[in-house]
């Protein structure tokens, strides 16, 4: 049947946000406050975002609990937490962001926990010196949403909920717009804007134990990749320590890192403490920071802050792993997460009111009287979409990526809480980068309808053909191979094995049926994900298998160690003509003298330096 492309709903802005989590909005705000007309395209309801699920706080130098803290010291924990392969620049324009962009929403009307003086309070996180995150109890993710979503509304932002990006539409090398679909009617719509910003988080979905929702497919990188964008470390993919391992309708469930933020501890089924054995052995400042706090922790000091459950993510949830592995773990192949014996069942009630309510519903488990089961799930993309530092523009002039969609800032592992940070700061920063965009643009970019036809030709053949695959059942299989071959721990034979399989899938991509018609059929939006998915997954495969390191969130048995070459190199996908994934190993650029140096220097150093400064 022929597409009249003039029957289909068209709508024009400057820029459309696709993805209305916390980088989506803030880069929105940003927009709109620069007088640019703005569209916000969201998959799900608006505010139904992953930002909520950085439940424990957002990380910015505020030095409202410890003095000491700074830009600097905030910069140096994140590329030392990143394994030293973030973007230079990023991570430094991250951390001295941060605090001013946190210090904004409190004026938009966040309302933060308070220390005993007013200050916006302050918690522990792994990786971070001091306590870093300001938080507002457990839910900080979900006030943010809730602040920028009122901000954003007030400012007359036009919101396209429940409605899914489908592919980038080009006028030779520039964007010109998007088509999406309205999820309820399956009707098309044409978004004409002369820059797209994507916003869409992860692709979590990918793997079977996941903390992501069902939006999360990778939706972004697919049409950014599609769109002849470059992405960047997708071998990076972060594994939270503590997911909910019971009952299995709710497994993979975050458990906040802000219970052992607040003195959690991990247990195997032997009752010990066993995080103190896994401290890594190479000597850091970070490691020596723990050993000494660990031990004051043994002797029985409170305030020590850097027990062994706050090492980074990558190494608590590789020891939990290894627990399991040894026959330690607990009943449901988790270990135990104990809060009940070190904090008051008032303060967990008061500091940890989501933990409590979700163990409670979900698990039929007091957390004040009895120990939580957790063990690792996927939970975050340190890769994505290669952008420019300082614009967050993509190598496709008008496209722009901010938050997980984006790479860069968190190198080979996120800090947790600075994925909040993370999406304030660049969200903003895209949103200039659009408008500077947008001012040096000569004549605007103009719609292709055959590009149109392409598109809605490849969605609806999902529909048309008389039989098929069915797209839950091929999800599934896809999930299966992610968590057994792409998993926390990775070596060549999996990974071939994995990229092999992928293949096949692809290949049976074109044969995936959706049975009913356009109108609100999940099985339609099932089988339009897996094309997002597919990409994501081989995205990550391929590139976890080229790098032969284990760095960060990337373990390979087969390398079990970092090693100094691959230190200089990302790895960079794009798509070749023949539709093909090109794989490059691409070196880093070099950072300022400066920049570098405080990376590299001691934490004694570090302090010094800030001290002087501050007088
Ligand atoms: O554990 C958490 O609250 C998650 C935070 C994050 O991913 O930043």
């Amino acid at each position: 049947m022929a597409i009249d492309v003039s029957e289909i709903q068209t709508v024009e802005h400057d820029v459309i946000v696709v993805g209305a989590g916390g980088a989506g909005l803030r880069a929105a705000i940003e927009c709109s406050s620069m007088g640019l007309n703005t569209g916000l395209v969201c998959k799900s309801l608006l505010g139904k975002a992953h930002t909520v699920m950085a439940e424990g706080g957002v990380a910015a130098a505020l030095a409202n609990v410890d003095h000491r803290d700074h830009w600097k010291v905030h910069f140096r924990d994140t590329m030392r937490g990143g394994k030293f392969l973030n973007n230079w620049r990023m991570a430094e324009l991250h951390a001295k962001m941060s605090p001013d962009r946190v210090r904004e929403l409190e004026e938009w009307g966040a309302v933060f926990d308070r220390t005993k003086n007013g200050l916006i309070n302050q918690r522990n996180f792994g990786g971070h010196r001091y306590p870093r995150l300001a938080h507002v109890g457990d839910r900080t993710g979900l006030e943010i949403i809730r602040t920028l979503q009122d901000h954003g509304i007030h400012q007359g932002i036009e919101v396209y909920m429940e409605c899914t990006a489908l592919d980038l539409l080009k006028d030779g090398d520039r964007i010109s717009g998007m088509v999406a679909v309205w999820r309820e009617s399956g009707r098309f719509i044409i978004f004409k804007a002369k820059v797209v910003i994507l916003a869409t988080g992860g692709g979590g979905k990918a793997w079977q134990i996941t903390s992501n929702s069902w939006e999360y497919t990778g939706d972004g990188y697919c049409i950014a990749y599609e769109s002849g964008a470059e992405l960047m470390d997708f071998e990076f993919t972060q594994f939270h320590p503590t997911g909910m391992v019971w009952p299995p309708s709710v497994r993979g469930t975050l458990v906040t890192e802000g219970v052992r933020g607040e003195g959690g501890i991990l247990v195997n089924k032997e009752g010990k403490r066993f995080m103190f054995k896994y401290i890594p052995e190479k000597f850091s400042p970070e490691t020596a920071d723990t050993i000494e706090e660990s031990n004051r922790w043994l002797a029985g000091d409170k305030e020590a802050r850097r027990p062994p459950e706050l090492l980074t993510r990558d190494v608590v949830a590789k020891a939990i792993r290894d627990e399991v592995r040894a026959g330690r773990g607990s009943e449901h192949g988790g270990v135990y997460l104990d809060i009940a014996s070190q904090r008051s069942a008032e303060d967990i009630k008061r500091k940890l009111p989501s933990m409590y309510h979700q163990f409670k519903i979900l698990a039929e488990l007091d957390i004040t009287k009895d120990p939580m089961e957790v063990g690792p799930t996927l939970h975050y993309f340190m890769g994505g979409i290669r952008v420019n530092a300082d614009t967050q523009m993509s190598n496709v002039p008008g496209l722009f990526a901010a938050g997980e969609c984006a790479a860069g800032v968190h190198g080979a592992n996120r800090l947790g809480g600075n994925s909040l940070s993370d999406l304030l700061v660049f969200g903003q920063l895209a949103g200039i980068g659009a408008a500077d965009y947008i001012n040096s643009l000569g004549t605007a970019p103009a719609v292709d309808n055959r590009q149109v036809e392409q598109i809605v030709k490849r969605a609806t053949d999902i529909l048309n053909r008389e039989s098929g695959e069915n797209p839950y059942l091929f999800h599934e299989t896809l999930q299966e191979n992610m968590q057994d071959n792409v998993g926390i721990v990775r070596n060549e034979e999996d990974l071939v094995n994995g990229i092999k399989k992928l293949e096949e899938l692809k290949k049976l991509y074109s044969k995936v049926k959706a049975v009913g018609t356009s109108q609100y059929n999940p099985g339609w939006d099932e089988a339009l994900a897996l094309r997002s998915l597919l990409i994501t997954s081989e995205a990550v495969a391929r590139a976890a298998l080229i790098r032969e390191e284990s760095r960060g969130a990337h373990t390979r048995l087969d390398f079990p160690n970092e090693s100094d070459e691959w230190q200089n190199y990302n790895v960079v996908i794009k798509k070749r003509l023949d539709g093909t994934m090109e794989v490059n190993k691409v070196e880093r650029e070099k950072p300022s003298d400066d920049i570098y140096r405080i990376a590299y220097s001691t934490l004694e150093e570090l302090e010094a330096e800030v001290a002087k400064e501050m007088e």
